[in-house]
């Protein structure tokens, strides 16, 4: 067993803290799948999951911030462009959970869901439209609309919880965010970190 710590504080120019959104919900996570970190940057998020126990794949563009988990056991790094074509690098395969934040490439949302297995979770959260007043991104493009990820994912997945609104620590920023599952039965929504 490598013994390597998950997470050198040092190496990544993003954050490097977990998102409290995620780690809210990542007891949700069945232990018995993946967890796709989807544009991992330095892979926080993968990383996390990893200290909770799951197997991870991490997917990004530029995997050059997840390099010191490359071999690991229990990780998978995938090296591709997601806005690249039709084909999703992860094409066919089920996850535990998925997890993207501060990314959004609207053609992928649709397909998202179908890639939770039975009893899975989704979290998503990135920037909503407002924050251009407060700083980048300010390109709509890269802004969801109100009510957008409850739009993409609320029809499929069971939604366990959603915001969108002004955060003002630790700088002023609007964001969007959705934590659901797929099935129907309830599941606790302040989950106990363990
Ligand atoms: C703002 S960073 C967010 C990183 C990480 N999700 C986080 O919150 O710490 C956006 C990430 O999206 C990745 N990205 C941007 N365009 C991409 C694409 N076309 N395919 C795959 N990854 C992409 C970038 O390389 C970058 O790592």
């Amino acid at each position: 067993m490598n013994s390597e710590p998950i997470y050198d504080k040092g190496r990544h120019l993003g954050p490097t803290t977990p998102s409290s959104w995620v780690t809210r919900f990542a007891p949700l996570a069945p232990l018995d799948g993946p967890v796709l970190d989807l544009a991992c940057g330095g892979g926080r998020h993968g990383r996390h999951f990893l200290e909770r126990g799951h197997p991870v794949v991490l997917l990004d563009r530029d995997v050059s911030d997840v390099q010191d988990l490359a071999g690991r056991a229990n990780v998978e790094i995938i090296e591709a462009d997601l806005e690249g074509g039709d084909a999703l690098p992860f094409a066919g395969r089920q996850f535990a959970a998925i997890v993207v934040t501060n990314y959004l490439w609207r053609p992928i949302l649709p397909r998202l869901a179908g890639a939770v297995a039975e009893g899975g979770l989704l979290i998503y959260e990135t920037f909503g439209r407002g924050n251009e007043q407060y700083s980048r991104p300010r390109n709509p493009d890269h802004l969801l609309r109100a009510g957008e990820l409850l739009e993409a994912f609320g029809k499929e997945l069971q939604v366990v919880a959603y915001e969108h609104g002004l955060r003002r620590d630790p700088k002023p920023r609007v964001v969007q965010r959705i934590a659901a599952v797929r099935g129907d039965a309830p599941v606790p929504i302040d989950p106990v970190a363990t």
